[in-house]
């Protein structure tokens, strides 16, 4: 049947207020099921009446049946799934092996459709082909897994039992058009439904709203597409009804209140369809939106006010794969309001209807993007493999039609929709005239912008999209785009990979969205980690990715770059997506605070300001701030606080919470904040003890004080042993190895993708094979009035070699200065990190920190860290990416503390700010596990204070480097100074 717009019609005003229509069936259940390997191994004759499927297996729709048992999931981005199995032309599906279930379900119909009533089955969502019978009869054939399928059984049922057959094919011609990055599934997996049209029917709508300036007066028209013999009535509801003009209902509102992300108010429009007699034989409730969208003045516009994008890229994807809940998705768009993010792109295809519903209601922009992606044949072009000609669907006419059905059923189904802002035609297909044709096709019926990336790579037809849209380009190099191309807005379709620990250097972004206007902002990707729910051969839950269910080929962690975790509970990276796009920038000075409001249509007093002072974590005070800056205005305020005399180092902050509960948080919520440190000079050191004693034996030299004992050896070369407080035993033994130079961490995914490893080879040997210098003078011992200094020298294992020194200055109560040196070998490349590693026994896992958090953040990802006093326990602090890897640090970290349940332990302190984790695993112990699952039975906490780690970067993952102004060039002598000292 056609595509039509995705209302539902009720028996009358009473039924829809209910919500459920006596018009529609859900025929969601356990259905009976059949699968084969290939077409040629299916049951023949499976749909006829006489076929007996009792002894079938039972499968539930929605499903992918790739998670109930049979196939396996396969993830893979750009190739072909079938890449390598067997040779195909393009359009051709895989005989061997293409698995095809074969479903069968009872429908019951207890009444024949009267004279002229229809009765339909839709299948909202099937992967990739779906044929379907009635009663034995072939009924039809659909195509384009993301848009309904449905099919007219009127002719074909029977009062009482019918038998609805339908067999899947996963891989047809059309999966050439759906090479999207994403897990490889098939099946029926949306909703089922029965429809039934009475004899005069609203088979469509089309709602549009005329808003000219100044915003004052709309007109909302609807027009109508009717079947049978009736006519359509409607009203918009506390409005009035509308009238027809040339065929089209219209109203005029005055005065309207208008749809936006901020505030998302909806009219109820209600249409009734007659009869000839005048009996009603449906009422349509559709939900409008008084809005303009488009581009202005050069500029992409929301009610005139001209939009930065603060979006992310969603799959629709969960636990269940692409089977997602109406439930599971409102909580998704909770999660993206709460974080503040104002927009979604559908990646790459059209959503749920209720997905669209839900972003209505609760206030996102949405960019809606047709089900198309041929990313493996691009690559094929891009590389220069086969000329442009070859591109799919490029220009090549059978594959026109196909594209453009794709495209008619999205803007039918989803054109009523005010969320919707831009139609995209597709993702990363390359260019040619049949995309030109489907961008022409979204202008000539509606006028909302269109978008496409592809345009970037091939120029050809730059018409084919209204505003220019790259993905992963710098902000740098944006900039210097724009400098001389100003015919076109700006968006990143896609940015800020987020693969694993990454989302680096995201503010140079925001920062030039508010300062270049065409510059609008752009969509992260993605919002969740795509991941797979299994079980280790212990039983053991794990998430896995691409290889992990066998498949091949794969394009194994690829899958993972949510600021969600594949369970959907939000990543670290959260912390800063929620910083970067909140809609306030605050700029706090001793006594005054600057705001400027980056809202389109709130004014800042719509929320409580609350000014706090905290010391070292307390806090000290607190005080409310009237504020009323107007949308993208700023104002400056005094400071409602004074900082006290007291010596330490205070924290200002402004936040901003929301006055009321919303439908996306409760009342309280922190939409937007500030913070600053500013430090009251003047804290006095204690008192020095007397220097410790020093033991100088023939292999060790002991240097003690009343309560602690520090062994250092001259045989291995270092501080051996620590003890501190008073046991029976002599104090606890605090080290459980000898605390050496550290450059290294496992690898990131960016890492990985820039290649890093290949580069940072030698600091990994440095930080494992260091070795003390052979000579009699190592350690050198230097006394002092207040303390003892051991100096030892290393030599590190690079080439060309470099040099090390660890200084132990120990003093009277059993602190421990440390300070190391690196000379790094001429040539060398800069440090992953740098810092020393220190294992203590796994009892001390009770961590507080004075610094940066409370989540992970690195040098170009700490925006959205705070300074506070903070706690975790050790083993929850390696953030629980896909893929183990360098995670879990924290920055500006003053003091911390690693402590046993009985309170004693360790201190670490760096007055000027360290970055420090504590871990149960080694940075090599880490490197070596694909899962967390994999990580050796904890034995001990593993301490890195650092002087810096290499910063996450993330403009992408395959060969973004972190930004300079993040790393650790190895040049000159670098130094760090930190201390420790037991706790008791
Ligand atoms: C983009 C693509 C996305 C995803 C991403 C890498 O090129 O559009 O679908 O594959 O790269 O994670």
């Amino acid at each position: 049947m056609p595509a039509h717009s995705d209302h539902r019609w009720f028996t009358s005003a009473e039924e829809a207020a209910t919500g459920a229509s006596s018009f529609e069936r859900c025929l969601n259940g356990l259905w009976k099921f059949h699968y084969a390997r290939n077409p040629s191994s299916t049951p023949a004759g499976f749909e006829s009446s006489a076929y007996d499927t009792s002894g079938w297996d039972d499968i539930p729709v929605p499903a992918h049946i790739q998670l109930q048992g049979y196939d396996r999931p396969q993830y893979a981005n750009v190739q072909y799934p079938w890449d390598g199995h067997e040779t195909l032309e393009v359009g051709e599906a895989p005989s061997l092996f293409n698995p095809v279930g074969s479903y069968v379900t009872t429908v019951v119909v207890d009444e024949a459709p009267a004279e002229g009533e229809r009765l339909s089955i839709s299948f909202k969502g099937a992967e990739s082909g779906i044929a379907v019978w009635l009663n034995g009869t072939f009924i039809g054939y659909g195509e384009d897994t993301f848009t309904p399928s449905e099919f007219d059984i009127t002719d074909a049922v029977v009062v009482g039992e019918n038998k609805l057959a339908a067999q899947v094919f996963k891989w047809t011609s059309a999966s050439w058009m759906e090479d999207q990055d994403f897990y490889r599934f098939s099946g029926i997996f949306r909703d089922v439904m029965l429809y039934r049209r009475p004899r005069a029917h609203l088979e469509h709508l089309e709602v549009s709203v005329d808003l000219p300036d100044p915003l004052d007066r709309a007109t909302v028209s609807v027009a109508t597409e009717l079947v049978g013999d009736g006519s359509v009535t409607a009203t918009l509801v506390g409005v009035g009804p509308l009238s027809e003009v040339d065929g089209v209902l219209t109203v005029e509102v005055d005065q309207p209140r208008l749809w936006s992300a901020e505030d998302p108010y909806l009219y109820d429009l209600v249409l009734e369809v007659r009869e000839a007699d005048g009996a009603v034989t449906e009422v349509v409730p559709q939900r409008v939106g008084i809005r303009r969208f488009g581009i202005e003045d050069g500029l992409l516009r929301i009610n005139g006010k001209r939009i930065v994008f603060t979006g992310v890229n969603r799959h629709e994807f969960g636990l269940q794969g692409r089977v997602m809940s109406r439930e599971q998705t409102e909580a998704d768009i909770q999660l993206i309001k709460a974080n503040g993010l104002n927009s979604v792109r559908t990646s790459h295809y059209p959503n749920n209807s209720f997905f669209y519903e839900l972003c209505d209601e609760y206030g996102l922009y949405v960019i809606d993007e047709m089900n198309l992606e041929t990313h493996a044949m691009w690559d094929k072009v891009a590389h220069g493999v086969v000329d442009v000609e070859e591109a799919l669907p490029g220009d090549r006419p059978e594959w026109l039609e196909p594209l453009l059905d794709r495209a008619v059923s999205m803007v039918r189904r989803d054109r009523n929709h005010p969320s919707i802002v831009i139609w995209s035609c597709g993702n990363e297909s390359f260019g040619g005239t049949n995309i030109l044709e489907v961008s022409n096709y979204f202008r000539s019926v509606d006028n909302r912008p269109v978008h496409y990336e592809g345009v970037h790579w091939d120029p050809r037809y730059p018409e084919t999209t209204d505003m220019v849209s790259t993905m992963y380009t710098p902000a740098d190099d944006i900039e210097a785009f724009l400098k001389t191309n100003r015919d076109k807005p700006y968006v990143l379709c896609e940015f800020a990979h987020a693969m694993g620990n990454s989302f680096g250097a995201v503010d140079k972004y925001l920062d030039l969205a508010y300062r270049e206007p065409l510059f609008q902002g752009g969509f992260i990707w993605d919002f969740a980690d795509q991941a797979i729910a299994l079980k280790d051969r212990y039983g053991r839950d794990y998430f896995g990715y691409g290889g992990d269910c066998g498949e091949a080929p794969h394009d194994s962690e690829f899958c993972g770059n949510g600021i969600l975790f594949a369970d959907h509970t939000p990543t670290p990276r959260m912390q800063e997506v929620k910083y970067l796009y909140q809609g306030f920038a605050t700029r706090i000075n001793a006594d005054s605070v600057t705001i400027t409001n980056r809202m389109l249509f709130t004014d800042t007093s719509a929320y409580d300001a609350v000014a706090t002072l905290t010391r070292e974590g307390v806090a000290v005070a607190s005080a409310g701030l009237e504020t009323a800056v107007a949308p993208g205005e700023t104002e400056t305020y005094p400071l409602p606080l004074s900082i006290p005399q007291e010596p330490g180092e205070y924290a200002i902050e402004v936040s901003y919470r929301l006055r009321e509960a919303t439908r996306w948080a409760p009342a309280g919520h922190e939409v937007g904040w500030e913070q600053v440190a500013v430090a009251v000079p003047g804290v006095v050191a204690p008192a020095a003890l007397p220097a410790p004693e020093v033991v100088d034996g023939i292999h060790n030299i002991g240097v003690r004080g009343a309560h602690f004992e520090a062994l250092f050896s001259r045989l291995y070369g270092g501080l051996v042993s620590y003890r501190y407080g008073f046991t029976p035993d002599g104090g606890h033994e605090l080290l459980k190895s000898m605390p050496m130079p550290n450059f290294w961490h496992a690898p990131t995914s960016n890492e990985k993708g820039w290649g890093a490893p290949f580069l940072d080879g030698d600091w990994l040997l440095a930080s494992r094979y260091a070795r003390p210098l052979r000579d009699p003078k190592n350690p050198v011992v230097t006394r002092l009035d207040d303390s003892v200094v051991l100096t030892f020298a290393y030599e590190l294992p690079t080439r060309p070699v470099s040099g090390c020194e660890i200084a132990y200055r120990v003093f009277g109560d059993g602190r421990v200065e440390v300070t190391v040196k690196v000379r790094p070998g001429d040539g060398l490349g800069d440090l992953p990190e740098y810092g020393m590693l220190f294992s203590i026994d796994a009892d001390y896992k009770a961590l507080r920190w004075y610094g940066e958090g409370p989540d992970e953040c690195y040098v170009d990802r700490r925006g959205g860290a705070r300074l506070g006093v903070y706690s975790a326990d050790v083993n929850d602090m390696l953030t629980p990416y896909l893929r183990p890897q360098e995670s879990g640090s924290r920055t500006g970290v003053r003091w911390a503390e690693v402590t046993d349940s009985g309170g004693a332990g360790i201190r670490f302190e760096c007055p000027g700010g360290m970055e420090f984790s504590a871990l149960p695993w080694s940075p090599f112990e880490i490197e070596n596990a694909p899962h967390a699952i994999d990580l050796p039975p904890v034995q001990r906490t593993w301490i890195r204070p650092a002087l810096m780690r290499r910063g996450v970067a993330g403009d992408d993952s395959w060969g973004a480097e972190t930004h300079p102004e993040y790393r650790l060039p190895a040049t000159g002598e670098l130094v760090f100074t930190f201390s420790f000292v037991g706790i008791r």
